[in-house]
């Protein structure tokens, strides 16, 4: 234990694991520099206050004027005291630059993740979390898997305002700032649930913003990852619609809503009816009827929407600007698939003001995928 420690931990403040009446359960390899030096700052604050009381207390006894005194000013007073005066000055000198030095230690440890990071890739916004395990290539939302005893780093972006990402029993947390990147790391110790909330005011759901950290030893992160990874391949075909509005939909979601809104992109409401009857209008001034039909481009029209999600630039709509990436290599034959039912069934999926659906009711949705490649 280090110095710190043994002054931290030299009571009156609270067990630096197991959390109390000051700081909650602590769960991270890096907690104790956040808590070492909270609690460190707190005894120097009982013992100062202690000390001022009991001084006083005993001056306003010991100096107290006697009913029969009067009060003289001699002015032969000290007016000042070189060893007190420097006293006073060197020892709270000392106090803030130790608090200094331990504060810009465990600060820089927390700057600086590890080389042999696990990564994770979250994007913030209005109002969800967007957790991307590229390894696996598996996207979470509530939930954020992570390994047991092994460096997590997280690289974090917004596309819209402001957020922060804040996991209390990890003692982490850092602002996700639109238009550029930071990240934080973080190495949980213990296995358990952990709340993950948005700390940076964001708007009307702010509040909402909240997630699951759930760690998990090895074995088992490994086995939770794969199997989220192949979750699509289990799935009874008419599922895949609903699988794509709940597993999938949250990375479409900040550019094209579901209740007829236009965002970055088109909205998905009727995009359906807009592709089948071929009225979508390119930038280019075609129609998508176009390049439509036997021998066109476009056989079905479920190839437009499949050429739209691997091949964005492709045609653009009119009046958008193009913003979309490709999602080539990141979502599997399968999960496109998924993709193209959910946006063929939205009506059954979603209601009108664009919430899904409780139980949606998919006995007769259409789950042709056009058989394209
Ligand atoms: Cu996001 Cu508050």
């Amino acid at each position: 234990m280090s110095m710190l420690g043994l002054l931290a931990t030299t009571k009156l403040g609270e067990a630096t694991s197991g959390g109390g009446f000051w700081m909650p359960e602590s769960a991270s390899s890096t907690a104790h520099a956040v808590d070492d030096v909270f609690y460190f700052i707190n005894n120097i604050n009982y013992f100062f206050f202690a000390l001022v009381i009991v001084i006083l207390i005993w001056f306003a006894i010991r100096y107290r004027t006697k009913p029969s005194e009067h009060t003289v000013f001699a002015g032969d007073a000290p007016t000042h005291n070189t060893p007190l005066e420097l006293t006073w000055t060197a020892i709270p000198l000392l106090l803030v630059g130790v608090l200094f030095w331990l504060g810009m230690d465990g600060y820089l440890h927390l700057a600086d993740p590890p080389d042999n990071s696990y990564p994770v890739s979250v994007t913030a916004q209005k109002w969800s979390w967007t957790f991307e395990h590229p390894e696996y290539g598996v996207t979470e939302s509530a939930e954020l898997t992570v390994p047991l005893g092994r460096p997590v780093r997280l690289l974090m972006t917004s596309p819209d305002v402001l957020h922060s990402l804040y996991v209390p029993a990890f003692r982490v947390k850092q602002d996700v700032v639109p238009g550029r990147y930071t990240s934080l790391w973080f190495e949980a110790t213990k296995p358990g649930q952990y709340r993950l909330y948005c700390t940076e005011y964001c708007g009307k759901d702010h509040s909402l913003m909240l997630a699951v950290v759930n760690v998990l030893p090895e074995a088992e992160f490994q086995a939770h990852l794969g199997k989220l990874a192949r979750e699509y391949e289990d799935i009874a075909d008419k599922d895949l619609p609903a699988y794509a509005l709940t597993r999938l939909y949250n990375r479409c979601a900040s550019c094209h809503s579901l209740d007829g809104k236009s965002g970055t992109g088109p909205s998905f409401k009727g995009l359906w009816e807009r592709t089948k009857n071929g009225s979508t209008v390119f930038t280019d001034g075609s129609t998508l009827k176009d390049h439509m039909g036997p021998g066109g481009e476009y056989e079905v029209p479920e190839n437009y929407l499949r050429d739209s999600i691997l091949n964005p630039q492709h045609y653009i709509v009119q009046n958008y600007a193009g913003a979309m990436p490709t999602f080539k290599g990141q979502l599997k034959q399968r999960q496109i698939d998924a993709l193209v039912l959910m946006l063929k069934n939205h009506d059954k999926l979603v209601d009108a003001e664009g919430n899904p659906i409780e139980a949606p009711n998919l006995d007769d949705a259409d789950i042709s995928t056009g058989g394209g490649k």
